[in-house]
């Protein structure tokens, strides 16, 4: 794996871990408040970042262009933020709102712009 597919591996990777971590500790804590978190980081972090590094991997053309490197960076600073503000909102910080609010809107728009990113593998050049 190299380029976009690896960057996206490697984030899918530390996503894994952390997730499964916060998911260990509301186990064994017994406080599921960090719930949601945890599962945006285990399916939105690992499962996503996984899925769009396999892609890369399979269309390494695509991955090589300078429209997948920048959806790697909008989806990888647009994820931590919305994922970190999560956990601060859940952990009693309502004014963190409206940042968690503009992170989903640009992890958003990020997957948006992988599906016009992706075209070439459904429809040719
Ligand atoms: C070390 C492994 C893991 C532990 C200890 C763990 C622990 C937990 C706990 C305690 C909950 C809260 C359940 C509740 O309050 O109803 C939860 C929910 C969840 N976990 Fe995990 N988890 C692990 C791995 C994973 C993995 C690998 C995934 C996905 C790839 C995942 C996805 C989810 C999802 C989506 C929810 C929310 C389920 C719902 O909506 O009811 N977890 N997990
Ligand atoms: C713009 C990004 C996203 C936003 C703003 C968002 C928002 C939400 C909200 C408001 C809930 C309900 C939480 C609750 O009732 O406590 C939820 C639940 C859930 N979402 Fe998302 N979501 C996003 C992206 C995703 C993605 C990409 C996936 C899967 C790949 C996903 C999977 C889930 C799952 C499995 C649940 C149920 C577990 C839970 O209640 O936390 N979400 N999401």
């Amino acid at each position: 794996m190299s380029g976009t597919a690896r960057n996206f591996f490697i984030l899918a990777l530390a996503y894994g871990i952390v997730g499964m971590m916060l998911g260990l500790h509301m186990a064994m804590s017994q406080d599921h408040t960090q719930m949601p978190t945890h599962a945006h980081i285990m399916v939105l972090g690992w499962l996503m970042s996984a899925v769009f590094a396999f892609f890369y991997h399979l269309f390494p053309e695509i991955g090589r262009s300078l429209l997948a490197r920048i959806h790697f960076a909008l989806t990888a600073v647009a994820g931590v933020i919305l994922l970190v503000t999560l956990y601060l909102f859940l952990a009693g910080n309502p004014a963190i709102e409206p940042v968690l609010g503009l992170a989903s809107i640009a992890f958003f728009l990020g997957m948006v712009l992988f599906a016009w990113v992706a075209r070439p593998a459904l429809f040719g050049r």
